[in-house]
């Protein structure tokens, strides 16, 4: 695999070798109705490198038992991975400890950890939570039970018409009452960038601990949980070109320990009797039952991928590949792009005048390109734009400039079909 012409060089996108990268993953040479594959929906899900397969492969061929369970030597090696599969999770977002990690599901399970473990325990009646408007359904709703249940109110941040937070009208809900913010680094329906660390800050000064959804940023950047002095972070591995049914919840020890757990069950607790469970350390005591060792092992896998292509690297390439389409989008008759903020990465929703978002999702598949169209999850989003459905092409650092032509291309075809 050749990613780079020389790692000694300065990082710069000229270095970047995209067809180079394009040939680890296998299904990037899938033709549909025997047009080649464009794919353009990373935002929903990444798709996986040969490195990463082969991890899985030799893992479930070779390595497979069950974890912290036996002395034999297969539960010994599958324990081993898992762990250094956490370690490396650490390093990659600059943890400062392997147990702030916690292997989850995904960011949806994540951020329902968090709402019980530590919003049962710390948030009650008439205590306020604060979202945003750009947030994804995941970083709503188990705020929304909660509140339902204890009697605590979401507050929430408005956005502007590009897609940004109104940071004044951020710091003007915080009062006595504010227990908990929660946001999204980066929205999955638009692709803007929120200036977390600026927004932390200010909630710490007021003694309100944050929970940033890294979901869609995670992908995109270089994240350093202790740059940023996140309370909680988390994302999926599966938007990091990792398998499905795994994530992490980073969350500062201080914090974990002080926590409830979530879910019961084996290997979370340290003694069980009728009369009283006492419970493990964290991380264990968030991971109850049998954890998804091979899809842990595949994101470590898919962390060390990217890690070797170099994540500043993949930025900058991502910039210059939403840069190219947003220009030639923005000149185009007949279309409205949806959120421009002025921060943003690699997402691009748009409509076309007269078209259904899902006939334009229908026809650029004829072309074989892959877009999503809907809500994305993020109908807030939705109501502020006064649309019921936006066409979303998202970008990885696979995605090459020819794919955002035929992009392009796909959608003069769909405006001449409606013409
Ligand atoms: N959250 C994913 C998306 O934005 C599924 O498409």
């Amino acid at each position: 695999m050749k990613l780079v012409e020389s790692s000694l060089k300065p990082l710069s996108t000229s270095m970047f070798n995209v067809e180079h990268i394009r040939t680890d993953f296998p299904i990037l040479k899938l033709k549909i109705d025997g047009k080649p594959l464009v794919y353009l929906d990373n935002a929903a899900s990444s798709q996986m490198p040969q490195p990463v397969i082969d991890r899985m492969v030799k893992y479930q061929t070779m390595q497979h038992a069950n974890i912290n369970r036996a002395v034999h030597y297969l539960s010994e090696t599958a324990t081993t991975e898992y762990e250094e599969s956490r370690r490396r999770l650490k390093r990659f977002i600059n943890a400062s400890e392997d147990r702030e990690v916690i292997f989850t599901s995904g960011t949806t399970d994540a951020i329902n950890l968090v709402a019980h473990g530590y919003g049962r325990k710390f948030i009650g009646s008439g205590d306020e939570i604060i979202l945003t408007t750009l947030e994804h359904h995941s970083n709503i709703v188990p705020w929304q039970m909660l509140a339902e249940e204890n009697g605590a109110k979401i507050r929430v941040v408005p956005i502007n018409d590009t897609g940004e937070l109104l940071i004044e009208k951020y710091k003007q809900l915080f009062n006595k009452h504010t227990k908990f913010v929660g946001v999204t680094h980066v929205s999955n329906a638009l692709g803007t960038v929120n200036p977390i660390k600026q927004m932390i800050e200010f909630a710490h000064a007021r003694g309100v601990p944050v929970l940033v959804d890294g979901a869609q940023a995670a992908p995109h950047m270089k994240i350093d949980v202790q740059d940023l002095d996140c309370d909680f972070y988390t994302f999926s591995g599966h938007k990091l070109c990792g398998p499905t049914g795994i994530g992490i919840l980073y969350g500062k020890a201080a914090l974990l320990e002080r926590m409830q757990p979530f879910k019961g069950g084996g290997d979370m607790i340290a003694s069980v009797t009728f009369e009283k469970t006492t419970y493990n350390t964290i991380p264990h005591k968030f991971e109850a039952g049998t954890p998804p060792i091979a899809a842990a092992i595949g994101f470590s896998a898919a962390i060390d991928y990217l890690s070797a292509i170099n994540m500043s690297m993949i930025a900058a390439y991502e910039r210059d590949l939403i840069n190219y389409a947003t220009e030639q989008m923005r000149h185009m008759p007949g279309i409205r792009i949806i959120g421009d903020a002025t921060e943003k990465v690699a997402v691009l929703s748009f409509a076309i005048d007269g078209v259904h978002p899902h006939d334009i999702g229908t026809l650029l598949n004829q072309e074989g390109i892959a877009v999503r169209t809907g809500h994305h999850c993020a109908q807030p989003v939705m109501q502020h734009f006064k649309v019921p459905a936006t066409t979303r092409a998202s970008f990885a650092f696979y995605n090459s400039m020819n794919e955002v032509d035929a992009l392009i291309s796909g959608i003069q075809k769909v405006q001449k079909i409606f013409s």
